[in-house]
């Protein structure tokens, strides 16, 4: 078999990586809106045949690796490229000594969970992905909150990436008033906001909600919050199943696959 070449991605791939990136799904590809960001970023890696084949990229954060935008050429399919590139997505994870790697997979994309477990990646959590409408709303109780448990709250999602709450993380979404808190003792939700890095006018949301009630506060809350802070879409991430609730939509379920790395 050919060998494949891993590099970093430049510039000048753009317009051959989008080519294959356009139709990966039925309703289209997100790859567009975040290259420039992710090629800024770093670690954006491409699989080279004389010419680009795959790409994927991955977000080093304290001990853990994010493995994201993993796609292969459909002409290229089944020869591994995809296996090499989140491996060589883990060994520099490795080297930064993390112990940990994660991507999200949606349910029904049965060729990438295969892979992911191809690859010893398990089912660590699903999480639900909502969306709900801004609207004005006076009628809610919430509080915001400095501390959090982070044996219960280890994780949230910004731009669409499962990252660890440590010390400044926690700071920083305390003094922005991110930290979102409805009911008390065993009857309380609690939500993690943050705006989207790669879509406008974005709001993301991660919801633990415990109880029906705190939870439809915290929802009457966050479409206020929307419409005073000009988010046009709500996206809320939860590992449960939310209470019904006027624009409240589901759309999707995602497994956050895990891996350790030691
Ligand atoms: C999923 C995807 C990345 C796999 O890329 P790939 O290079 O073909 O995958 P690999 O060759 O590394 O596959 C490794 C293993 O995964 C499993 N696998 C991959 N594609 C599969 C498929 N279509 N059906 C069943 N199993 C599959 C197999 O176990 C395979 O090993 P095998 O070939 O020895 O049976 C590719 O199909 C793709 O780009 N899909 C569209 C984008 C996408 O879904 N990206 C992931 C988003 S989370």
């Amino acid at each position: 078999m050919e060998s494949v070449k891993i590099r970093k991605a430049n510039p000048s791939d753009r317009e051959s990586v989008l080519k294959f990136c356009q139709n990966t799904f039925s309703w289209g590809d997100y790859i567009d809106h975040v290259w420039d960001y992710w090629l800024d970023e770093g670690h954006l890696f491409i699989s080279e045949k004389q010419i680009p084949v795959g790409m994927c990229h991955a977000f080093y954060s304290e001990n853990q690796v994010w493995i994201e935008g993993i796609r292969i050429d459909s002409n290229f399919r089944h020869q591994k490229i995809a296996s090499q590139l989140v491996r060589h997505a883990e060994n520099i994870g490795k080297e930064m000594n993390a112990v940990s790697c994660y991507m999200l997979i949606d349910v029904e994309n049965s060729p990438s969970f295969l892979m992911s477990r191809s690859l010893d990646y398990d089912v660590f959590q699903t999480w639900n992905f909502y969306s709900l409408e801004p609207k004005i709303t006076t009628n809610y109780d919430v509080e915001f909150e400095k501390c959090l448990n982070r044996k219960l709250y280890s994780q949230y999602v910004k731009s669409w990436r499962w990252l660890p709450i440590d010390n400044d993380t926690l700071l920083s979404l305390y003094l922005q008033k991110n930290i979102v808190l409805s009911g008390t003792g065993n009857e309380q939700s609690l939500a993690i906001l943050s705006a989207s890095d790669h879509f406008e006018r974005t709001l993301i949301v991660t919801l633990f909600s415990n109880f029906d009630n705190s939870t439809l506060q915290i929802l009457s809350f966050l479409q206020n919050y929307s419409v005073k802070n000009k988010y046009e879409r709500i996206q809320i991430l939860t590992q449960e199943k939310l209470p019904i609730f006027n624009s409240l939509e589901y759309r999707i379920s995602f497994n956050l696959m895990k891996k350790s790395l030691v």
